[in-house]
């Protein structure tokens, strides 16, 4: 979908469509009494026979409008004008989409973005509602022999603003198209299946984006894993038929000698447990386990396409986790990068496994943050559910600015505990510490596994279990946290700059 802005008044100029909204109970929005008036009361008198009462999330579409240029007319319903904030906002976006969808209108304008939304600025009203219409139109059908679904014909949403409001306005809209692409892409990768998005598609995705934007690339083949010592990441993937690959990326936006910030993203691209085999419902959901490495890309595409003032290093350990006659089995003891030495006991806790060797692999790039994204444990989603991801960090300020970000973007993490109390679960009698810390808080013995190896730097770790992708009857792949992880970087650049 394409974005633009314009300062126009409601249905001046000929459109597809105009949306405006209506408060409960049948109050007009500011754009919705401009409409009326050029309609001559029209739009009154329609509500008056009691179609749109404003009720939060209903739609009423009006064709050949009187004095009005536009060929339609969507009224969408906001709730309460006293309840009107973030959530009633989004959804009113979405109801418009959705409804506009159904029509054959190629372009819309949306008068939405100018109503108050809180103390949310007109920049925050122009990128969700990019980011709300983008979710809409998304659609993942490349495996399918033929295109099921009529392609909606909406091409074109004109955002309109006050023209006080313009630059702010324009700004906001090149963020949001970049966040939304890097959106897309994310979900791409995650809806793949995993006999397509294997770890060399990952790389070979990587180099694409790599060309595409300029950034450097590197990518670590089996052998130079074995010369690392990257005993850890190894012992995932020897069950597997597919090679492992270490990805790494460099977007150098900043100055030559300014320290980046790394994302680090889990790239399991397909989690059956290994010889700790899951159960067979839901399996193959574990093709998403991927999620933190599309993530990585499409944040590192966004960051390329706003030209960021800042460096960032993107680091993707890839590999399928696999049973097999070379798997690794319970009570197998392996040697990570760090020196430190494992026990694995349970070989469904691979993530944590193949993220320790590539955060200690970031340490080369003395990195200002290092930031992980991962798909790690299914006790974040009994924790948090589908809302909120998990973040855990060895650094106030750092957890301060993600969250703040994640709050910005409407892509939100929650603050859990990383207190060295819970180190004790990790307790081995063979190795140095196990790779499980038992039922109990199962997402933070995750990190606390984790924190091991991010001593040398300022570190977060982002648990995206719960809100990569969605299940049941809309299942895919959400895209998050790249809204967060791009704010986190704008607000970066910004300070930095
Ligand atoms: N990829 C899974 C985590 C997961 C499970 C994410 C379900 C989303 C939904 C991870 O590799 C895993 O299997 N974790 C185990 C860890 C356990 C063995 C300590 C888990 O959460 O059950
Ligand atoms: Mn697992
Ligand atoms: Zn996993």
């Amino acid at each position: 979908m394409e974005f633009s802005i314009k300062s126009a008044a409601a249905g001046r100029q000929k459109s597809g469509c105009a949306v405006a909204g209506i408060f409960e109970s049948r109050k007009p929005s500011a754009a919705a009494t401009a409409l009326d008036r050029a309609a001559g009361g029209y739009i009154g008198n329609v509500m008056g026979r009691g179609d749109m009462e404003g009720r939060a999330g209903s739609t009423l579409l009006l064709h050949n409008v009187p004095g009005v240029a536009c060929e339609r007319v969507l009224l969408v319903g906001l709730g309460r004008a006293g309840d009107f904030g973030d959530r009633q906002y989004r959804e009113a976006v979405a109801a418009a989409v959705k409804a506009l969808n159904a029509t054959s209108a190629g372009e819309a304008e949306l008068h939405l973005v100018s109503l108050a939304v809180g103390k949310r600025d007109v920049g925050w009203r122009v990128q969700q509602a990019i980011a709300v219409a983008g979710d809409c139109a998304y659609r993942f059908d490349r495996m399918k022999s033929k295109q099921e679904n009529r392609q909606p014909a909406l091409r074109k949403l004109v955002l309109c603003v006050d023209g006080a409001a313009m630059r702010a306005a324009q700004t906001a809209l090149k963020r949001g198209a970049a966040v939304a692409h890097g959106v897309d892409l994310a979900k791409d990768l995650g809806n793949l299946p995993g006999n397509v998005c294997t770890p060399s598609y990952l790389a070979e995705q990587a180099q694409t984006l790599a060309t595409a934007h300029r950034l450097g690339i590197d990518v670590l083949e089996r052998k130079d894993m074995e010369k690392l010592g990257m005993g850890t990441l190894l012992s995932v993937a020897r069950g597997s038929a597919q090679p492992p690959k270490l990805i790494a990326l460099q977007y150098r936006g900043g100055a030559k000698n300014a320290k980046p910030v790394a994302l680090v993203g889990k790239g399991v691209t397909f989690d059956t447990g290994g010889i700790s085999l899951k159960p067979a419902p839901e399996m193959d959901e574990m093709k998403f386990d991927m999620c933190g490495a599309a993530s990585v890309f499409g944040t590192l595409k966004a960051a390329a396409e706003m030209k960021l003032p800042l460096n960032v290093v993107g680091i993707v350990p890839a590999t399928e986790n696999m049973p097999g006659g070379k798997a690794t089995k319970p009570g197998d003891i392996v040697t990570s990068m760090s020196g430190q030495t494992v026990e694995i006991l349970n070989t469904d806790a691979e993530g944590r496994l193949i993220l320790c060797d590539a955060l200690t692999y970031a340490e080369r790039f003395d990195p200002a943050a290092v930031v992980d994204i991962a798909t790690l444990t299914g006790a974040c989603v009994i924790a948090l559910g589908h809302v909120a991801s998990g973040l855990f960090a060895n650094d106030a300020a750092l957890a301060k600015e993600l969250l703040a970000a994640g709050d910005a973007a409407h892509d939100r993490a929650w603050h859990m505990p990383l207190w060295d109390d819970y180190q004790d679960q990790l307790k081995s009698n063979f190795a140095d510490f196990a790779n499980i810390g038992g039922r109990p808080a199962g997402s933070v013995t995750a990190a606390c596994f984790l924190a091991r190896f991010t001593k040398k730097f300022k570190w977060a770790h982002l648990d995206i279990a719960g809100t990569a992708w969605k299940s049941g009857r809309e299942k895919g792949a959400t895209g998050r946290p790249v809204p967060l992880l791009t704010q986190f970087l704008i607000n970066r650049s910004r300070k930095k700059a």
